[in-house]
């Protein structure tokens, strides 16, 4: 059973290449490689002992996508992975982010109409629900003002895919940490890592000489931010859960993918300590725009609906992210 991957290559996209392999499914890549790196594509064939099929293709070029489609027969659905991620660069450049995240949605849909594919899954993000004003978040909580460019072009598609698919499962992602415990694949994106668990590791490594905590006065356990912190293979499954969803029974739903549980910066820099035996240099900050106080999934229905719950524990996410900073 073909299933494209658009943006395969990538952190969250090769996990998944990885886990549909697993459960007997054709992965098929589309990925231009621009913020990741073919180290993947080969770290995703030593995994699985196969040579997955990998197009070239960049999903905002509406020719490259309706040739894929002409040559590949037979697909059976496609999870959209192809976006930038960086909520700092996404405030700096708008519409780069506007111009690619909805542009190369629009042209996938458009393509993935006159092929007659209705089924996709799409890579949505919490910062969709902005600063949440009731906690656990569930998914009936609503959008808010996103607080980056980026969380906006995740609203913005969410709803694109609302409006134009007859099949779709929107899944919004809490915070996606570790790797492969192979070590062969990881996020290599090209942007300087703005996100905590990346910037631990180069502290650990010594490519930083210190952690910035950035606020320690927040209305929290130990007065910095929390988050739900997700091992991403276990995110990777929850893409094969919700894919076998969808080829069951037709479907237009949306699941958070989160742990249910929160950490606060502090812990996890404890976490990271504990885990690999290393002591990290860090000082505390001021606090950085746009950043929410407090934010965790209620994971209630995509336990109910998916069947798929987080399996992975923080302690072996950061022994995983390590392995992947060293390699
Ligand atoms: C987590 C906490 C920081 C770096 C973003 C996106 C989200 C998803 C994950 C794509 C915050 C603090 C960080 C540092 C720090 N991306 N921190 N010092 O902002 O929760 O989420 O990335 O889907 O959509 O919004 O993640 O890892 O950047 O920050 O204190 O050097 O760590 O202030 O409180 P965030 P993050």
């Amino acid at each position: 059973m073909k299933i494209a991957v658009t943006g395969g290559a990538g952190y969250i996209g090769s996990h998944t290449v990885v886990e549909l392999v697993k459960s007997g499914y054709e992965p098929i890549i589309l990925d231009n490689l621009s913020n990741t790196d073919i180290r993947n594509i080969n770290g995703i064939n030593k995994i699985t002992r196969k040579n997955i099929k990998f197009y070239n293709i960049d999903c905002t070029n509406s020719n490259q996508v309706k040739s894929f489609f002409e040559k590949e027969e037979d697909i059976l659905g496609l999870i959209h992975f192809a976006a930038f991620k960086s909520v700092e660069e996404s405030v700096r450049l708008p519409e780069k982010y506007f111009k690619n995240n909805i542009g190369s949605l629009e042209v996938i849909l458009e393509e993935m109409k006159k092929s007659n594919i209705d089924n996709i899954i799409f890579s949505s993000s919490c910062t969709v629900y902005g600063s949440p004003d009731k906690l656990p978040v569930t998914e009936s909580s609503p959008f808010k003002v996103a607080e980056s460019p980026y969380g906006e072009t995740k609203q913005i598609c969410e709803k694109l895919i609302e409006k134009s698919c007859r099949n779709s499962i929107s899944l919004r992602y809490f915070n996606p940490i570790g790797s492969h415990n192979s070590g062969l694949i990881g996020d290599c994106s090209a942007d300087k890592p703005a996100n905590l668990v990346p910037i631990i590791c180069e502290v650990a490594s010594g490519k930083r000489d210190f952690l910035v905590v950035n606020g320690d006065d927040y209305n929290t356990i130990d007065g910095t931010c929390v988050r739900d912190y997700i091992h991403v293979v276990d995110l990777a499954k929850s893409h094969v859960k919700a894919l076998s969803y969808l080829l069951k029974s037709s479907s237009k739903d949306f699941f958070n993918i989160g742990t249910g549980s929160g950490l606060s910066v502090l812990q996890i820099i404890k976490a990271f300590e504990k885990a690999n035996g290393i002591n990290l240099n860090y000082s505390i900050g001021p606090r950085r725009n746009g950043d929410v106080e407090e934010i965790y999934s209620d994971n209630n229905k995509v336990a109910k609906y998916l069947e798929w719950s987080s399996e992975i524990s923080v302690q072996e996410a950061m022994i995983d992210a390590w392995r992947w900073e060293k390699k």
